[in-house]
């Protein structure tokens, strides 16, 4: 076995109060704060290893050879670690998520939380949760939350200040609740979030009062969690989707991101609230709708958006733990 090798398993994470606007582009920093749940058991693996032998650090995602934006953000984070730890090495990357590409849940975030906790890994270096956090955190801020198991928040950054990290604020087994994702199309988004939110923040009437009400929905969605109160969390994890998307479509040119299927799942998270299920929805840059309820009514919750017209399929996800470590 090879002395730099390891290989780091991360979960996807679903913001409940959500992250839109970067205070500081060249650092990626967020210009509100958000909190998530680490989500079982959609799984990045990653497994890194320096190699003498190699004359370029050679990236594979999902079997594929790395192209493009995803290959040159992969060499980044590597350059990244390989600088801490004065190691000067070209790398293997082997990726692959277990949860299919195209369902709604980013891949960007475990995806590059496993990549900074393998290659760190890897040069031999001590786990460092709050240096791994902050690194994936500048790859995609999104990425800084999945270092950690169950519910975690990354704080709005401060320009300047490289160090802004997620940290866990209850570990996975703190509350039995599930994430049912509605999947409403298969492919790729057009508009990535980094571009969605330059365009918000440049031209949304709406990005000042999204970026104003961030930090009260934020304080009752972490205030919900630690009392495990499912309306508080629900009702502020609506609000700040919907404010989302408000400033979103307010962009110029509109960022709309429902389709048909969208509308359809809402209505259908509606009508089981009607029903007396506690459910409640939230979406992230793109179309797929993913329901927050109780672990007791999960089945139902899954059956009736599976049933909605134009959702494609469903997948449950539950609380995960932090990112492990394989040597
Ligand atoms: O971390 P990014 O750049 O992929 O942005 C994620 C933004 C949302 O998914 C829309 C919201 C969030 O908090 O995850």
């Amino acid at each position: 076995m090879s002395q730099y090798k390891a290989t780091a398993l991360a979960r996807a994470n679903i913001a409940l109060s959500k992250y839109w606007g970067k205070s500081d582009v060249a650092l990626n920093l967020p210009a509100v704060p958000s909190i998530s749940i680490t989500l079982e058991p959609m799984r990045t693996e990653t497994t890194v290893e320096f190699d003498a032998g190699l004359t370029q650090d050679e990236v594979e995602l999902n079997g594929k050879p790395a192209e493009g934006k995803a290959r040159t953000r992969a060499i980044k984070v590597l350059d990244q670690v390989r600088a801490i730890a004065r190691l000067d090495l070209k790398a293997r990357v082997v990726s692959s998520n277990n949860f299919p590409t195209a369902s709604g849940l980013a891949s960007s975030a475990s995806g590059f939380a496993a990549l900074v906790g393998a290659s760190w890994s890897a040069t031999g270096m001590e786990r460092d949760n709050e240096r791994w956090s902050a690194m994936s955190r500048q790859a995609s801020a999104s990425a800084a939350r999945s270092i950690y198991g169950g519910f975690v928040e990354l704080p709005r950054g401060i320009p300047g200040d490289a160090s802004n990290a997620a940290k866990q604020i209850a570990k996975p087994d703190h509350w039995d609740v599930r994430v049912v994702v509605a999947v409403a199309n298969e492919g790729a988004k057009d508009v990535g979030s980094t571009e969605g939110m330059t365009l918000s923040e440049q031209t949304s009437p709406y990005y000042r009062s999204w970026v104003d009400c961030s930090d009260a929905l934020a304080a009752e969605v972490r205030e919900g969690i630690l009392t495990r109160n499912l309306t508080k969390v629900g009702e502020a994890m609506e609000q700040s989707t919907l404010a989302m998307h408000a400033c979103m479509m307010a962009s110029r040119p509109g960022l709309i991101y429902f389709q048909p299927a969208t509308l359809a799942a809402l209505a259908t998270v509606k009508r089981l609230r009607k029903e007396g299920i506690e459910v409640y929805a939230t979406m992230d840059a793109g179309p797929h709708v993913k329901a927050l309820c109780n672990s007791a009514d999960a089945g139902r919750v899954a059956t009736a958006l599976a049933d909605t017209q134009m959702v494609l399929r469903t997948l449950t996800a539950q609380p995960g733990p932090d990112l492990e470590i394989r040597k």
